[in-house]
């Protein structure tokens, strides 16, 4: 791998948790720090991921088979990888990423039952070296995560889109996903409880994040 002198922080949960609210106040907050930091996510961060990402959410009602969609997802990855993650870190940016490879893992390994090692593997192709340092899964009821998701799409006079419409169990089986990634690695993956006040939980997230920016920036000099 090339030399890596950013750090790289992904954002992880179920859907309406506040992972975008998360990230905006994290890089408001490392910018404040005098950080030089990079917000990104997945699906969608590249020419080809908006693409992939417009086929995945609405594919006019055709299921796809889940190795179609395990496949498209890590297309958008390889992309995202090699065209806007590496190259920002290599810049020593500090990057912070709403969904990463865990999501693969949870969504597509755990609840559509491929198998979480088998897409760890395929993680580990399509990523070469590059990890998370940190992830935080944010972690909410998906009765609450799915009500304010349907209440911000009818605000904005949007259906929700193919996997939002997915049902309570499946949404229940993400949730616990996450929460099995973290008891499998906890020295990287830390849960965040969600069903706070968006500063309350930025709170905790700093708390999270500041020593692992502190020891970066002493590494570095
Ligand atoms: P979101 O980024 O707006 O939350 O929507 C992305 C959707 O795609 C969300 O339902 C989770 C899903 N997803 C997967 O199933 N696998 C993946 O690898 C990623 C990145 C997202």
């Amino acid at each position: 791998m090339a030399p890596r002198r950013g750090l790289f922080i992904t954002l992880e949960g179920g859907e309406g948790v506040g992972k975008s609210t998360q990230q905006g106040l994290l890089l408001k907050r490392l910018r404040q720090e005098g950080v030089k930091a990079l917000g990104s996510r997945e699906p969608g961060a590249t020419a080809l991921g908006v693409e992939l990402r417009a086929v995945l959410m609405d594919l006019g009602g055709e299921a796809p088979c889940q190795e179609a969609e395990l496949l498209l997802y890590l297309a958008d990855r390889a992309q995202h990888v090699r065209q806007v993650l590496l190259p920002a870190l290599e810049g020593g940016a500090v990057v912070v990423c709403d969904r990463f490879a865990d999501s693969s893992e949870v969504y597509q390994g755990r609840v559509r039952g491929m198998g979480w090692r088998r897409v760890r593997e395929l993680n580990r192709w399509v990523c070469g070296d590059l990890w998370p340092d940190l992830t935080l899964v944010l972690d909410l009821d998906p009765d609450l995560g799915l009500r304010r998701v349907h209440q911000r799409q009818g605000d904005l006079g949007l259906s929700p889109d193919r996997l939002e419409s997915e049902g309570l169990a499946f949404h229940l089986a993400v949730r616990q996903g996450f929460l099995e990634q973290a008891v499998a690695e906890p020295a990287r993956i830390k849960v965040v409880p969600a069903a706070r006040p968006p500063e309350r939980v930025a709170q905790e997230v700093w708390g999270l994040v500041a020593p692992l920016v502190r020891a970066w920036q002493q590494a570095r000099g």
